[in-house]
């Protein structure tokens, strides 16, 4: 049984493989040829914080390959009043056929694998979001239509989703520069996991530097989920390093702008940029149905 709890999880040829077949589905969404591939199956989705994007796609990839979602938000199951996440993934694997969940602390999901006899996916941790990374890949693949060797600029926090896209692009060979302000630098055991795979990655403390000739621009918040309390630190601490136009100056002409979403405009990216030309964020957001629904069917044990 597999589990992806980090995007490392996934080797080379198994990522390619998915993204290949997210390709496929995006082609065929709504012919049908899908339609009861996941016939008769459940995915609890387990939630301990907000999400739009996630929810609903999981939600949507399980209803067209005809199986079924269930929200399980933390507050209504019994997880909320302290019955153990052991009980409750071992109970939940007599019920159903796969767990996502999106948690606080990655140790709750890393519990959750060790206890459930069903695969289970990390929805977003503070540690990493391994389903972002693959409509990511999915979204420069399409608009590059190649991964290896391009140059990705990560500008803002080192956080979950840096972490991702740390270990992504050493398991694809992008090279990847993280600019960021000192003490928000990615995860050092990711940065050293990433080195181990070959990764060529380097953290600057300047934005200009990481942009300069890049294929891509990525950014998320400054606030997290779950660092609300350092919010007007982080504001201040992060306000050099936002996505604008005089940034994108520095890219290469036909440069691509991601982010994960949810955006706050005039912080981490102006508005300027996140609705303007260059930006993808909407082909990302939607490629989070069609990556996923590739991942639940080779997680699920229906590969085509
Ligand atoms: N990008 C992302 O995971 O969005 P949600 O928080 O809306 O799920
Ligand atoms: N880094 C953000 C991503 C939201 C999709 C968070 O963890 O809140």
């Amino acid at each position: 049984m597999t589990h992806l709890l980090s995007i490392s999880d996934l080797k080379y040829e198994e990522l390619t493989q998915l993204l290949d077949m997210a390709s496929e589905l995006k082609e065929k969404r709504g012919m049908g040829a899908d339609a009861d591939l996941l016939k008769n199956m459940s995915l609890g989705m387990i939630f301990e914080k907000a999400s739009t994007r996630t929810r609903v796609s999981f939600e949507v990839a399980m209803t067209e390959l005809g199986g079924h979602a269930l929200y399980l938000n933390t507050e209504d199951l019994q997880l909320g009043r302290s019955e153990t996440i052991c009980d409750t993934a071992q109970v939940l694997s007599r019920y159903i056929h796969a767990i996502t969940a999106r948690v606080y602390s990655h140790e709750t999901v890393q519990e959750l694998a060790r206890c459930a006899d069903i695969p289970v996916i990390n929805a977003l941790s503070d540690l990493e979001h391994p389903c972002q990374l693959l409509a990511d890949l999915l979204t420069i693949r399409e608009q590059k239509s190649i991964l290896d060797g391009l140059r990705i600029a990560w500008i803002g926090d080192g956080n979950n989703v840096c972490n991702s896209l740390i270990l992504a692009s050493a398991i694809v060979g992008m090279e990847l520069v993280v600019a960021c302000p000192a003490g928000y630098e990615p995860n050092s055991y990711i940065l050293a996991q990433a080195r181990d795979l070959g990764c060529d990655v380097t953290i600057t403390h300047d934005p200009t530097k990481a942009a300069e000739g890049a294929d891509v621009l990525y950014t998320d918040v400054w606030v997290s989920m779950g660092d609300e309390e350092e919010e007007e630190k982080r504001l201040q601490d992060l306000a050099g390093f936002q996505i604008n136009t005089g940034l994108l100056e520095h890219a290469k002409p036909d440069c691509i702008v991601l982010h994960c979403l949810p955006a706050h405009r005039g912080q981490e990216i102006t508005g300027e940029v996140l609705d303007g030309p260059h930006s993808v964020v909407l082909d990302q957001a939607e490629n989070r149905l069609h990556a996923q629904k590739a991942l639940l069917l080779w997680m699920m044990g229906n590969e085509r």
